[in-house]
Formats: C-alpha cells, sequence, structure tokens
C-alpha cells in the first residue's frame, strides 16, 4: 500500500513501506528549483519517518533538474517566492543569512538514517547537480548531464555541492568542473564515482529499484549504523576519532546480537536447571 503527499506544488513524496520517494515534479520547467521547493525538500528530510530505510530523490519528465529557477535572478523574480536580489542588494551577509536555510534542502539528507539514492536522467545543472550530490548513491542514466554552472553565472555553488563534489572526484578534478562548467557525462560518471551506475534511461527505475531492495537486504540495525560511520570517516580529521566511531557501533551491533542469541538460546549455567 502506498500513500502519497504534496508538500509543495512541484513536489510529490510517496511511501512504500520503508521507502520515501521524493519526486520532483515540474517536468515543463525541466524541475527549475526555487525556495520555496528547498525548504520544502528540508522539511521533508527533517521529518522524515525513522522506519523509512532508503529515500530514493528523482525528477519527472526528460531532465533530473535545470538548476536554480533563472528568474529568481531577475528583477520580477518568481511570483508567490521571495526575492533574491532584495537581500543581494542590502548587504553580503544579508544574503548568506537568506542562504543558510536553504542549504537544509541539499544538506538534511546526509543527517538523514535512511540511506539516500538519486535516480538522474538528462541534465542535472547547478543546484540539480547539488541535489544529486545531497545524496548518499546515484544511479544515472546514460543520456546523464552533471554540469555547475554558478560559476558561469558569476557565482558559486552554494546549496551543499562543494565538499561531496570534491570527496568524490578529489579537488583538482572539482575545480576543473566547476570553473568550466562542463558537463559530465555518464561514463564519466561512473568512471570518477559521482555515480555507482549508469543504465539506458529505460532501465533507470528498474535499476534504482534493483539499489533500494539491495539495501533494504542489509541486516537493519547494521545497515543504519554504516552510514554515519562512514559518512563521519569522510569528514573526520581524527583517525582516532574514527576508530573509537568504529568500535562504538561494532559494540552496539554485538551486543545486541549476543543479548539476543543469549535470549533465543535460553537459559544455561548452574542455576538454568531451578529457573526451568
Ligand atoms: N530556470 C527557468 N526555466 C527553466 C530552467 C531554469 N533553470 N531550465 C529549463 N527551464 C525552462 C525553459 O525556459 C523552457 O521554458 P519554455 O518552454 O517556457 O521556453 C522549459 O524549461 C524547457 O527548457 P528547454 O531549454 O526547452 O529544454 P531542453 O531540454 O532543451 O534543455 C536545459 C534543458 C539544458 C536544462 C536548459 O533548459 C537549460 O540550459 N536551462 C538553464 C540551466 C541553467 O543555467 N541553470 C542554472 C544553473 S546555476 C544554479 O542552479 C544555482
Amino acid at each position: 500500500m502506498s500513500e502519497t503527499t504534496r508538500p509543495h506544488p512541484h513536489l510529490r513524496v510517496t511511501r512504500e513501506g520503508a521507502v520515501l520517494s521524493v519526486v520532483l515534479d515540474n517536468p515543463t520547467r525541466r524541475n527549475a528549483q526555487t525556495p520555496s521547493l528547498w525548504l520544502a525538500l528540508a522539511e521533508v528530510a527533517e521529518q522524515l519517518d525513522p522506519e523509512v530505510r532508503v529515500v530514493v530523490l528523482k525528477a519527472d519528465g526528460p531532465s533530473f533538474s535545470g538548476g536554480i529557477d533563472l528568474s529568481m535572478l531577475t528583477p520580477g523574480g518568481v511570483e508567490g517566492e521571495v526575492s533574491m536580489l532584495a537581500p543581494a542588494a542590502e548587504s553580503p551577509e544579508a544574503m548568506a543569512e537568506t542562504i543558510a536555510p536553504y542549504q537544509r534542502g541539499f544538506t538534511a539528507w546526509a543527517d538523514v538514517d535512511a540511506v539516500v539514492v538519486a535516480a538522474v536522467q538528462g541534465h542535472a545543472i547547478g543546484a540539480g547537480f547539488q541535489l544529486a550530490l545531497g545524496a548518499d548513491l546515484r544511479v544515472v542514466a546514460d543520456d546523464v548531464q552533471f554540469a555547475m554552472r554558478e560559476t558561469s553565472l558569476g557565482l558559486v555553488p552554494d546549496l551543499g555541492g562543494t565538499q561531496p563534489l570534491v570527496d568524490i572526484v578529489g579537488y583538482g578534478k572539482a575545480l576543473e568542473i566547476c570553473v568550466t562548467g562542463r558537463a559530465v557525462g555518464a561514463a564519466e560518471a561512473v568512471a570518477s564515482g559521482l555515480a555507482s551506475v549508469a543504465v539506458p534511461g529505460h532501465e533507470l527505475a528498474a535499476t534504482t529499484a534493483d539499489l533500494v531492495a539491495a539495501i533494504l537486504a542489509a541486516p537493519e540495525p547494521a545497515a543504519r549504523e554504516l552510514k554515519p560511520l562512514l559518512r563521519r570517516a569522510a569528514s573526520s580529521s581524527s583517525r582516532d576519532d574514527q576508530l573509537r566511531h568504529e568500535r562504538e557501533a561494532q559494540g552496539r551491533l554485538l551486543h545486541a546480537l549476543v543479548t539476543q542469541r543469549l535470549a533465543q538460546a535460553g537459559p544455561t549455567g548452574p542455576d538454568a536447571d531451578q529457573q526451568a
């Protein structure tokens, strides 16, 4: 049984058991993104039911997302959306403060227990690329084109994308991708670790479903410990800290496993006969 909600006019969220699909559904505008969409994404992530084990971020239409709605950068803006130009005109600090809550629409996915998979087809430009980078894993269609176009517009990527991009492809390649704004296609995405796998577009949904099934097949307590453990490893500056996190996670898992086995085995030892 599935349940669908619509937290934003351009966002469809469907729950099926332990899987939540978060779908950008404004394909005629190539899923162009606005601040209200970013706030809605942040809310979905921050209010995620802990029973959800996998989130799939995906998009309707030929392109995952053409990035920020470019009208946001014009004096008229987008009807119903806050102005981006007003805080920019006020001061650098006011603009930076305005951006902070929008970044959560991208970074909050790293903080959820569930494994987050982005299924990406066609263009994933600017904020579209950064949203895909906010996921833990990316499955791509063979027509994918990731491009970080912010620099070409005189800006920088500011929606949480810089850290995962550098972590995945390394500083030099990240700089080159951002400064040129060039497209990264499917083969390069897989070779550089941006994507786990690339498949023909008509196989994207089935391949994503296979990955979701494989994640769900992992023992749940171990899968829940694994994501924060590996996330910390990527950002951890101290080997000792990471070793502590490993043994603490293992301690919790082994304690739970052994306690469960002992409970299943029933009472043993010298007092067992008396207890029986
Ligand atoms: N903002 C506003 N409208 C957009 C956006 C966008 N980012 N992307 C697409 N659209 C609109 C188009 O204007 C067009 O509208 P129209 O039908 O009223 O003319 C419609 O979506 C379809 O777009 P096409 O360009 O016709 O579609 P196509 O598949 O040929 O190209 C592509 C898609 C590559 C995404 C192209 O639309 C494009 O280059 N968009 C702008 C990309 C961009 O520079 N984004 C900003 C990056 S920086 C950032 O995100 C922070």
